[in-house]
């Protein structure tokens, strides 16, 4: 197969739900064709049919469902391979999937906090270290999903936050690194957003609305706004903005106790 019958497409991991499953539905009205990663097969299966039958969706293949628990060893491998270059090229890689806990670290369960790790960090590390020399240049897109979480350490949610600080300036760094490339990488850094993420972090009930927290659909929009445009960041909402460009500045004596109250304050609902 030559370049121009090669199918162009976009990983989305995470797709099966919450902010994934936004980006992905916003990609597939930009015309974009998907793969769609995720453990659960029945929500991507879901979704690949639902872009199909919109009219964006229609005279292109499916979306693709790849159904992987992509911190299972080989899984960033079997991905690729599901995906061979001779027959795939990689136009845009969306590291979204991802999971936190809250609670002090020294009660939650140490294999959940090193999962924490090996998905928020090692996984999207090694999908972009494997993705980034197949990617389109020029025009090749990484979008990679930190959080605000990235600008503070976070007493009550510390392995998370950390994770989201590495996101960020590894992400940060490749952007110059790639400069000239053609290949550009975007860190999207939301607030609370309602997905179901709170859930699996085990918050309280009703902790989402009292967050105010943002729709996935207006989070994944501003997040391939930017990528579409290269940008280096984006923190979407005015708010989060200014708590993002104030927390690096803010000393560490004042930030820890506030993060801790406000961490404290989530947990007890
Ligand atoms: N919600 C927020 O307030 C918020 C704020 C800032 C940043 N974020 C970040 O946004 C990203 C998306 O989270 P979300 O809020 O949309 O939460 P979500 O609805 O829980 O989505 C998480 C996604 O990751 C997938 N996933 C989890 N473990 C996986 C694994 N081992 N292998 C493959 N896929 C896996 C889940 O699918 P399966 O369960 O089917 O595997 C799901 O599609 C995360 O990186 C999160 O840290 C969220």
């Amino acid at each position: 197969m030559n370049d121009a019958t090669r199918r162009k497409i976009a990983i989305v991991t995470g797709a099966s739900s919450g902010l994934g499953m936004e980006i992905a539905r916003g990609l597939a009205r930009r015309g974009y064709d998907l793969a769609l990663v995720a453990r659960r097969p029945e929500p991507l299966a879901a979704l690949s049919q639902e872009i199909a039958a919109t009219p964006a969706g229609q005279n292109r293949p499916a979306p693709l469902v790849v159904p992987l628990d992509l911190t299972a060893l080989g899984a960033v491998d079997a991905l690729l391979a599901a995906l061979p270059q001779e027959r795939f090229e990689i136009v845009a890689l969306i590291n979204n999937a991802g999971f936190g806990l809250m609670g002090r670290a020294d009660q939650l369960p140490r294999d959940g906090q090193l999962d924490i790790l090996d998905l928020n960090v090692r996984v999207l590390t090694d999908l972009t270290l494997a993705v980034m020399p197949r990617l389109t240049r020029p025009g090749g897109r990484i979008l990679n999903v930190a959080s605000l979480a990235a600008f503070s350490p976070g007493p009550g949610m510390a392995v998370y936050f950390a994770s989201k600080a590495y996101v960020l300036s590894f992400s940060e760094a490749l952007t110059q690194e790639l400069q000239g490339s053609g290949v550009t990488v975007t860190a999207l850094c939301p607030g609370p957003v309602a997905t179901p993420f709170w859930n699996r972090a085990g918050a309280p009930p009703g902790l989402m609305r009292k967050m105010g927290a943002a729709s996935a659909t207006d989070v994944a929009e501003a997040g391939l706004l930017a990528m579409e445009a290269g940008r280096r960041r984006v923190t979407p909402g005015a708010l989060n903005w200014t708590i993002s460009k104030l927390a690096p500045l803010t000393p560490r004596s004042w930030l820890l106790p506030m993060m801790a109250r406000f961490q404290a304050g989530r947990k007890s609902g």
